[in-house]
């Protein structure tokens, strides 16, 4: 197709980075990149923390449990939903923050936070760096605002690691297209998914590393079957929004 294209469709995680740093230079690009995605009413809202203290690292790594190689990762940036600045305008101005702290706000500054940190994943791909989200920093929203000073109306999302690879997985099989687009209506047969199924038990059987019998749907299920984060909702009550 074109390299562009050939970068998408070649995306993996990468959790394992070697020594090299990521010069200065090429920070100010990602940043940039993640910048000029698209913005909902060109409102901006989020904010990128760069993570450069090492027990900073450390903390944020021991709240994800799971993603150790965040402690270790040359880069870490910390995406963060973020109507503060807006509100220190609209206070400036006398005018009520409700239009900030309801539900439809909060979902505009977390796509706009996700698309910038998505144009900063692809901007660094193509710079032959590897990437991870790491939502694991949702462990504890409370120990995150802590560490990271945030204020009222602004949440943490996620956590990105980035760094020149070590090594890599194999790339993971995504959904058949005929399970993903539907014409003009939602299609109830986009939900038969046991190709699919058998096509990634035989990626977990034989992917280099983590080497395991299941299917997409097992893992989800057993994803599901657990209610993850019950407090996301309160947390989002104690920034200011009003959740309706
Ligand atoms: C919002 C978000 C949060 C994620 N959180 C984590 C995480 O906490 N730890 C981790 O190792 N990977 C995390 N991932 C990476 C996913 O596990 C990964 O994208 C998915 O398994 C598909 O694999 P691939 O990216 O290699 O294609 C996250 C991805 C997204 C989009």
């Amino acid at each position: 197709m074109n390299e562009m294209i050939e970068l998408l469709q070649n995306h993996v995680s990468v959790r394992d980075y070697d020594d090299r740093i990521v010069s200065d230079e090429v920070k100010n690009e990602l940043v940039k990149s993640a910048q000029s995605a698209s913005t909902s009413n060109f409102v901006q809202a989020y904010t990128i923390i760069e993570i450069k203290d090492k027990q900073m690292k450390a903390g944020l790594a021991e709240i994800t449990q799971f993603s150790g190689h965040l402690a270790k990762a040359p880069l870490v940036y910390v995406f963060v939903a973020d109507l503060y600045r807006h509100a220190i305008q609209l206070k400036k101005k006398d005018v009520s923050l409700d239009g900030l702290r309801n539900m439809e706000s909060m979902v505009v500054s977390m796509v706009d936070a996700t698309l910038a940190a998505q144009n900063m994943a692809i901007a660094a791909e193509s710079l032959d760096l590897g990437i991870c989200y790491i939502g694991g920093i949702r462990n504890d929203l409370t120990r995150v605002k802590e560490l990271l000073h945030l204020p009222e109306l602004t949440v943490p999302l996620f956590a990105m690691t980035i760094g020149y690879p070590a090594s890599k997985n194999d790339i993971k099989p995504r959904m058949p297209l005929e399970n993903v687009i539907a014409t003009d209506t939602y299609q109830t047969s986009l939900t038969d998914l046991s190709t699919y199924d058998e096509q990634i038990r035989s990626y977990y059987q034989n992917r280099n590393n983590q080497q395991t019998d299941t299917t997409w749907t097992q893992k989800n299920v057993d994803f599901f079957s657990i209610v993850r984060r019950p407090e996301f909702a309160q947390f989002l009550l104690d920034q200011g929004f009003t959740l309706k």
